[in-house]
């Protein structure tokens, strides 16, 4: 048996995720959970997709259940054209294709541009899936440090001058510009700029990845305008977006736009990954924008988020320890700890989940060994009750951990 399984160098490069394992011991029931990075489960819009079905015509009925074209469902790429249109984002030369999630769209995009040893610049801190899709094609990371106003263009250009010199630039730069996965920080509309100067001067392309962007809570859209609408965008910046945080998660659907070359190459990296996006969500999601019920539901759920982000920043100040400080995001599911030097979050996380609460160390997000003094509590699928009590309860955990106990 031992030989029976002779795993690739791939697969040997894969780590189970420590969000996966941490899920794994904080589902027990009547948890705090301030982990996952879910959406609002209480407050889906169950009534508006029973509506959808109800309207089926058999001609609807048949595309939702039949196999699609790899690219994606038609009436639904063409809204979305309408919809990258609207977000003031060029689509001349531009083509989208579906995804089983914006997940999907990240790996592969890497599997259509990254060679092992391939070199990513990744914003320190990132999203964990982004990381894992490019270790398991086994790429290399530069770490660009986040400020609070996002990804600094100083520290980009200093790594891209490096590569440049020893004639090994990055395929990509991999950004989250809104209410970033794991910060909660923002972008500044200066720096979506400066990044995409330093791209154009470095023929770097960026991959903007943004299932946040709409749900923003101060400020107008204007604030979060995608790099993808800036002059000069449209032959550098691939953009990516998802149904999860405006319909439903458990859809797994996504989707990429960037010019058509690119797209046709991703569109036969998926046929080798799983042949087509599901057609019954796309058919849900393409009656869905048509329909109009994605505005209702996003407006409704910028204030629901409010509402929870505010409440968590009045808890914050209320219970953690002095030394503690944390992002104050504008918008997204997300908050962004700093932990004094003396409270590990891996030590704290053992204390909050005996006190029933649980949330994400900051090292998987991180270079390897740079992020203990992190962690992430997302407010986003919790009561305003829970929120309260839960920053309360870490807070405990925080002293017992810088006691010693
Ligand atoms: C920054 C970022 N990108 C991509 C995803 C993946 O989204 P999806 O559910 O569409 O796969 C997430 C989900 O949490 C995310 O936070």
């Amino acid at each position: 048996m031992e030989n029976t399984f002779r795993l690739s160098d791939n697969a040997l490069g894969m780590q189970a995720s420590e969000i996966r394992e941490l899920m794994k011991l904080a589902s027990k029931p009547g948890i705090i959970a301030f982990g996952g990075g879910s959406p609002d489960g209480l407050r889906f819009p169950f009534a508006e997709v029973a509506d959808i079905e109800k309207d089926w015509s058999e001609a609807k009925k048949r595309a939702a259940f039949q196999y699609g074209a790899t690219n994606g469902y038609p009436p639904l790429l063409e809204h979305l054209r309408k919809r990258m249109e609207a977000y003031g984002i060029d689509m001349t030369d531009q083509s989208i294709i579906t995804t089983t999630g914006a997940q999907q769209g990240i790996y592969l995009m890497a599997k259509a541009l990254i060679n092992p040893g391939d070199t990513i610049i990744v914003e320190s801190p990132t999203f964990i899936g982004a990381l894992a899709s490019f270790k398991s094609l086994r790429a290399n990371f530069e770490w660009a440090p986040l400020d609070s106003d996002g990804i600094s263009i100083d520290a980009t250009e200093t790594i891209l001058k490096r590569l440049a010199k020893e004639n090994r630039l990055p395929k990509f730069i991999y950004t989250i510009p809104n209410f970033q996965n794991p910060s909660g920080i923002t972008l500044s509309q200066a720096k979506r700029k400066a990044l995409l100067e330093l791209a154009i001067k470095y023929n770097v392309p960026i991959l903007e990845d943004d299932p946040y962007g709409e749900l923003y809570f101060e400020g107008t859209a204007a604030d979060y305008k995608s790099i993808k609408s800036l002059p000069g965008a449209k032959d550098m910046v691939i953009y990516l977006n998802t149904f999860s945080k405006i319909l439903s998660p458990g859809m797994r659907l996504g989707w990429i736009t960037g010019p058509s070359k690119i797209i046709g190459q991703i569109e036969i990296a998926k046929q080798s990954v799983d042949a087509c996006t599901s057609s019954y969500t796309q058919v849900i999601a393409s009656d869905y924008l048509e329909k109009g019920y994605v505005n209702g539901y996003v407006d409704k759920m910028r204030e629901v988020y409010h509402s929870k982000c505010s409440m968590m920043m009045l808890a914050l100040e209320k219970y953690m320890p002095k030394e503690v400080s944390w992002s104050k995001p504008t918008g997204g599911f997300f908050v962004w700890i700093t932990l004094p030097k003396n409270i590990g979050s891996k030590a704290l996380f053992t204390a909050a989940l005996k006190r029933n609460v649980a949330f994400v160390t900051g090292s998987p997000f991180t270079e390897e060994g740079k992020g203990d003094g992190y962690a992430r509590i997302a407010f986003s699928n919790c009561s305003l009750e829970d929120i309260e009590k839960g920053v309360k309860l870490l807070g405990e955990a925080m002293q017992e951990v810088a006691a010693g106990k």
